[in-house]
């Protein structure tokens, strides 16, 4: 597990293994977040990283669009880290 703090939503989800950081966030913070796909390709759930290493798992993301964004229906913490969302 690791955990994701939302920036403007002033909250921190935990994330367990198994399940998404879209699904985490959805559950315990935020249910109308967006998504479509959920398997790393649409990119309806692109969100901004503030911080923290990603484990990046799509195949859409540019190495530039990496640098500040994820998709959080795929990609996780690096090592269990702790990430900071625009959120
Ligand atoms: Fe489609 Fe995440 S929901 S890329």
């Amino acid at each position: 597990p690791f955990e994701v703090e939302l920036h403007r939503t002033g909250r921190t989800v935990t994330v367990p293994a198994g399940t998404s950081i879209l699904r985490a966030i959805r559950d315990q913070a935020l249910p109308d977040l967006p998504y479509s796909c959920e398997q790393g390709f649409c990119g309806t759930c692109q969100q901004r990283v503030l911080a923290g290493e990603v484990a990046h798992r799509d195949e859409l993301l540019t190495d530039a669009e990496r640098d500040d964004s994820l998709l959080i229906c795929v990609s996780r913490a690096r090592d269990g880290g702790r990430l900071v969302l625009d959120l």
